[in-house]
């Protein structure tokens, strides 16, 4: 993944020692905790159609959240992590379910899988925290293995959602001002760069707006600054935050340039 080996190996720490200690809490955040503003955060229904015997990777699966409702429908499900630790978590998740899943260690840049093996494969919020270049060996990687006509999913935080624009901000004080290492430091895509990646791959490329919430939350390894919203709000909220998401993707497509994920749908 890295050529510096120090570098992947406090990148994989981070992780492991996230999931011993809290593996939500890693993978989601303090919001996922402290409030339920999205719902259904702690077991996420799959955000795309999965078929019954379909062959369906996770990428970055962490601790099981997407990996257990999709094993649920399809039998030949997989997740791989970089994290030994995730993994141990995500295992017993599906065994706590009942839902036996072959779970592989394993770096997305690398996938040690056979070419054209996967109908679909799925990745979330997982290249952020990867080097752009990384990034784009992940999306070559999904992109071989996945069978013919196969499908893709990724999700990504996007460039200038108010939010994303924040963090980003704090982000560069910590490291260029407080020197801070942040080995999973976030990164955010824009709509072009991502058409730059995936259009000369694959023969579909459709982006989708999630997540228009306020700015409400954010973090910085050395600041910890939640506005939480009380728990009243939220429902109208999210009313209003469902509404700008189906005009983006709908009528008004420059609007996604501000929401907090953008979903990537690739067809190979
Ligand atoms: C923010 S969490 C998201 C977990 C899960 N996709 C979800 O939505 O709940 C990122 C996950 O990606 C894993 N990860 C990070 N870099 C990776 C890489 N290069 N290859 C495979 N997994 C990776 C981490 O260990 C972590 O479990």
């Amino acid at each position: 993944m890295v050529k510096d080996k120090n570098f992947l190996q406090d990148y994989i720490k981070v992780w492991d020692d996230g999931a011993i200690k809290d593996a939500p809490f890693i993978t989601l955040g303090l919001e996922a905790v402290l409030t339920d503003y999205y719902g259904n955060l702690l077991d996420a229904p799959p955000p795309f159609e999965v078929k019954p015997g379909e062959t369906i990777l996770d990428l970055g699966c962490g601790w099981g959240r997407v990996l257990k409702p999709v094993r649920a429908i399809t039998e030949n499900a997989v997740g791989i992590d970089i994290s030994q630790q995730m993994l141990i978590a995500a295992h017993k998740h599906l065994q706590h379910h009942n839902l036996p899943t072959p779970l592989v260690r394993g770096d997305g840049t690398v996938l040690p899988f056979k070419d054209c093996s996967f109908d679909t494969v799925y990745s979330l919020l997982v290249l952020q925290h990867l080097s752009k270049e990384n990034g784009e060996k992940v999306i070559k990687e999904i992109h071989r293995i996945l069978k013919p006509g196969g499908t893709a999913y990724i999700r990504v935080p996007s460039r200038f959602a108010p939010e994303n624009l924040l963090m980003a901000f704090l982000q560069r004080i910590s490291i260029h001002i407080f020197r801070y290492k942040d080995p999973i430091k976030m990164r955010f895509y824009r709509i072009g760069e991502i058409d730059t990646i995936c259009k000369p791959l694959f023969s579909t490329v459709e982006i989708t707006a999630h997540e228009f919430r306020p700015p409400w939350n954010f973090h910085t390894p050395w600041t910890w600054h939640y506005i939480i919203i009380p728990q009243r709000f939220h429902k109208r909220l999210r009313v209003l935050s469902d509404k700008v998401e189906k005009r983006a993707n709908s009528k008004s497509p420059w609007l996604k340039h501000f929401a907090v994920t953008l979903m990537i749908k690739v067809v190979k």
